[in-house]
């Protein structure tokens, strides 16, 4: 059994930062003028265990990063060489906001080869990565202080974006019984609180890992076609499911708002390059909002992802790798005591109760990262009532990392 709350004095960053960040308003380092209470969301923790495990790379330790949802993998070869050509052809512009035709073009055949769904080239807007998208479809969509619905556990920057833009996150708590899913009954509950103007849904999820079955989510999208509630789809781990079958929402309803990304299927992160597909209403708003907020999303971003697009077998073997890892950590975790998993369906994580060790997984995971090296994400960061029971790992490293990781667990827990 691990004592975690003995080291928090060793590692500075996590608990001194979330008090004096949760009240920038009352900092005495900020009399006037001071920042926004739009501002006053919470860090992201995932994102402060990367600066912890840094700090002790820095200190010249050996840290295994199961904390962070990145590829490892580089972007597909095609996506480099296309961006190679367009540095050499030498000149990056602006583009049209939302984004370049032959890019949004490719999109479409995209929806056709992919899910059998036709869509107009009109619809597809490029962003500067999914993040991008949540704000703009937010602004096109609400007006301030409209409740959005959400899934408790979830990924948290939701949450975050909703707050800084006015909106009110109304988190539904979801568990085993609907198989961590959002249902038209929960929904239904939480309306009587309050109209519930949009509801924000990923399958597969994030920190969950499960995935909606296409009836369950096709059930949900009426239910909002059926209630003027805006639907808006995060299908960013699209691609990245393991043997379970994948639907997009536009299969249901082409009123629901998709958002999707370069970052997790076609490891191009850093490319910042995503993009929506909106019901017709929607895309003049989001234009406009578009060419104030970023004028457009890098060209050469658009450029490589595009290629990227035709980089199926390279990605495919990236998956399998992810699928190995997965496999690996499916049949090893519950061996070391981690025995309550999530259906892992899909996305590239394990979300586990950690319980049995801690009740206070930041207290876990801060002794996990001071004392095996290993960074694991506190289930704190996606779940603010039951969070502390559990903790996210990530397998998007490689198989030699996700083996070195279970060999430091073993013996941190032995
Ligand atoms: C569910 C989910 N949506 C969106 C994002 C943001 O991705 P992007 O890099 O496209 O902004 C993430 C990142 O981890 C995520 O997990």
């Amino acid at each position: 059994m691990v004592a975690p709350a003995t080291h928090s004095a060793q590692l500075a960053i996590w608990p001194e930062r979330i008090l004096h960040e949760r009240n920038p308003l009352m900092s005495e380092a900020c009399l006037s003028p001071k920042p926004s209470r739009r501002s006053d969301v919470a860090p992201f923790l995932a994102m402060d265990v990367l600066s912890a495990a840094a700090r002790l790379e820095g200190e010249g330790r050996t840290i295994i990063h199961m904390e962070v949802g990145q590829p490892s993998a580089p972007a597909p070869q095609l996506a480099l060489t296309a961006a190679r050509a367009a540095l050499e052809h030498g000149r990056l512009g602006y583009t049209e906001a939302r984004g370049i035709r032959s890019f949004r073009e490719r999109l479409v055949r995209h929806y056709r080869d992919t899910y059998s769904v036709e869509i107009d080239e009109s619809r597809v807007v490029a962003t500067t990565g999914s993040s991008a998208g949540f704000n703009l479809a937010f602004l096109a969509a609400f007006d301030a202080g409209d409740r959005i619905a959400l899934t408790s556990p979830g990924y948290p920057a939701y949450r975050n974006i909703i707050r800084a833009l006015g909106l009110v996150p109304v988190e539904i708590e979801v568990g085993a019984e609907t198989r961590w899913c959002l249902t038209p009954d929960l929904l239904e509950a939480a309306q009587k609180d309050g109209p519930i103007k949009g509801v924000l849904v990923a399958s597969p999820a994030n920190p969950t890992g499960t995935m909606m079955t296409p009836q369950a989510l096709s059930e949900l999208v009426r239910y909002c076609d059926g209630n003027g509630i805006w639907f808006i789809s995060d299908e960013i781990y699209h691609g990245l499911v393991y043997g379970t079958e994948q639907a997009t929402a536009l299969s249901t309803s082409h009123n629901a708002i998709i958002i999707n990304s370069f970052s997790k299927y076609y490891c191009m992160t850093g490319w910042r390059i995503g993009w929506m597909v909106l019901p017709e209403c929607l895309v003049r708003p989001v234009e406009r909002i578009a060419q104030s907020l970023y004028i457009s999303p890098p060209e050469l971003s658009q450029i490589a992802a595009t290629a990227a697009l035709d980089a199926t077998d390279e990605l495919e073997l990236v998956k399998a790798g992810y699928a190995k890892n997965r496999e690996l950590l499916l049949q090893a975790l519950p061996e070391l005591g981690f025995d309550k998993l999530l259906p892992l369906d899909g996305a590239f994580y394990v979300y586990a109760d950690t319980r049995r060790f801690s009740n206070d997984s930041l207290a876990f995971t801060k002794a996990m990262l001071e004392e095996a090296g290993v960074a694991a994400t506190p289930g704190a960061d996606f779940d603010i009532s039951n969070g502390s029971a559990y903790t996210r790992f990530s397998f998007a490293g490689s198989n030699e990392n996700m083996v070195e990781a279970l060999t430091r667990l073993k013996n941190w827990l032995a």
